[in-house]
């Protein structure tokens, strides 16, 4: 359930937002690019220049699909606030990125539950630039639309803890890539700097059975030593194993601050 609806687009595509929707824009893009540098990996951050995304406005959905498509083949797709798993796996397997076209109310500027226009495309656009992530994300939605319908609780930790809440190590030093956190402003200094959180190297049974919550900054992250790591999980039958032996083992205890 969500608070929030979707915003309509015209026949071009184009939403047409107010002027206090683009000034919260504004304020997220601002403050999350003031600390890019030194949280962000690289790849995030050259997306977000080759997407031309800028302060001043919310971009729309046409001009990111038509850099995507130049870049990786992805496109964006204005969709309902919140879509089915079956909707959502169809569509990234189709290599279209469903995109929230509401941003958040200015009481909710830091933090939401609901994935919005900054989440999706201030978060996750960027690295789908990224020819590995790229082709990672389509596999994983056809992966999980011919998926056990036991084996998708699972399946979305991998998601979660990656595409969502992914780390990785980078010779200038850890940084996020996870759309989750590089949307959060908090969660993004918190994920690399704050003491309470484990920080452990990616390992995929271990993510299988690590259970999230989505109103908490997360307790653990999972550290990539690189991309190709993600996209070697969907090659051959390693992660059709792996769910199988993680749906015979016990979830590990999760771990919050409160
Ligand atoms: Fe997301």
């Amino acid at each position: 359930m969500t608070k929030y609806t979707a915003k309509p687009t015209d026949a071009q595509g184009f939403v047409h937002y107010t002027p206090a929707e683009n000034h919260t824009w504004q304020t997220l893009f601002n403050r999350q690019m003031t600390i890019m540098k030194e949280y962000a990996c690289q790849a995030h951050i050259d997306g977000v220049d080759k997407l031309y995304l800028k302060a001043n406005a919310i971009p729309q959905i046409p001009d990111i699909s038509k850099h995507l498509m130049a870049a990786t083949s992805w496109q964006a797709q204005a969709v309902e606030a919140l879509i089915s798993d079956q909707d959502f796996f169809t569509l990234l397997s189709q290599r279209i990125f469903p995109v929230a076209t509401f941003i958040r109310v200015p009481e909710e500027v830091d933090y939401l539950p609901e994935p919005d226009i900054f989440h999706e495309v201030f978060g996750h656009c960027p690295m789908l630039m990224h020819t590995t992530i790229a082709d990672f994300i389509e596999a994983y939605g056809r992966y999980a639309l011919q998926a056990p319908a036991d084996q998708l609780k699972r399946l979305s930790r991998l998601f979660w803890f990656t595409i969502e809440f992914g780390l990785i190590q980078t010779p200038k030093g850890l940084r996020a890539y996870g759309g989750g956190i590089l949307s959060s402003y908090k969660e993004t200094i918190y994920s690399i700097d704050d003491t309470f959180p484990q920080r452990k190297p990616f390992n995929l049974l271990e993510v299988l059975c690590t259970d999230f919550r989505i109103d908490k900054m997360q307790g653990i992250y999972f550290v990539l030593h690189s991309f190709e790591q993600l996209f070697e999980l969907l090659q051959g039958n390693t992660l059709q194993r792996a769910l199988e032996q993680a749906c015979a083992l016990s979830d590990l205890p999760m771990r919050y601050k409160e």
